[in-house]
């Protein structure tokens, strides 16, 4: 069976590897959905890329159910989606206020949830469907100055691999993609630049998650890859 048909729903879509995704898995023949929380790049991005976009803050939970239902209605059955949106905090733990602690929180952490609670009942009813969440390989180890940003995505990692068990058997695959360094805006939009000269490009990281949504006959699990230059 062909991939046109299948309706991918790519979150964080306006920038980076969310973008990159989008372009990756509509050359790769899927119905590819961008989405994101400023409509006006939403706008710009999906008409660039010959794509449907939908404007989605997956901080908020109405916003998630409410987009995951319009797409159904107007375009169909949702088979894959990526929990991609996330933002970055780095530096000493004291010095955050609670108000980023909860946007890294709301973001990374429930905004996948979230998304995935309003799209998982009907790929579970069709006993068929994809969900990948792109984590980092700060849900990999341990380090100084990430507590915040490491915690929302060890939450992940822990909820991806619980997730895959529970839904492995009922033919909906549920997969973590763990990337080291990317040269996207993450850390500049952070108000934290570094040298990213050492990075993967998220066209590196959209290829691995297209090739994760389209080896259909692997649960591709936990997979992470970094820059042979990332040693910093
Ligand atoms: N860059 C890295 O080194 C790296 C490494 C490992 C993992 N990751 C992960 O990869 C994912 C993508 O990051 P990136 O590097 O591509 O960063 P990016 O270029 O900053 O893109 C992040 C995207 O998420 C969107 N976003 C932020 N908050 C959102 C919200 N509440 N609702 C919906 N969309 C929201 C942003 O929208 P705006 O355009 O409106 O800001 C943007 O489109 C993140 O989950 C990040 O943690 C990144």
């Amino acid at each position: 069976m062909g991939v046109e048909n299948r309706v991918v729903v790519v979150t964080g879509a306006t920038s980076g590897i969310g973008l990159a995704a989008v372009r990756a898995l509509k050359d790769a023949g899927y119905q590819t959905v961008l989405t994101g929380r400023n409509p006006d790049k939403v706008k710009v991005y999906a008409a660039e890329l010959g794509v449907l976009g939908y404007t989605l803050n997956v901080a908020e939970e109405e916003s998630c159910t409410s987009v995951i239902s319009t797409v159904e209605k107007e375009i169909g059955p949702i088979w894959g989606l990526v929990n991609n949106a996330g933002i970055w905090l780095e530096g000493d733990f004291e010095d955050y206020s609670m108000s980023q602690i909860k946007a890294v929180m709301d973001t990374n952490t429930l905004g996948t949830m979230f998304m995935t609670h309003a799209a998982l009942p009907t790929m579970l009813e069709r006993g068929s469907g994809t969900i990948l969440n792109v984590v980092s390989t700060g849900a990999l180890y341990c380090r100084k100055n990430i507590s915040v940003y490491a915690g929302s995505k060890w939450a992940i990692r822990g909820f991806t691999g619980c997730l895959e068990a529970e839904c492995g058997p009922k033919g909906v695959r549920v997969m973590g993609y763990y990337p080291g360094k990317v040269s996207s805006s993450m850390y500049d939009t952070a108000g934290v630049p570094r040298d990213l000269d050492v990075a993967m490009t998220p066209d590196d990281a959209a290829n691995m998650i297209k090739t994760m949504i389209a080896d259909e006959k692997n649960v591709w699990g936990h997979v992470s890859a970094r820059s042979i230059n990332d040693y910093v």
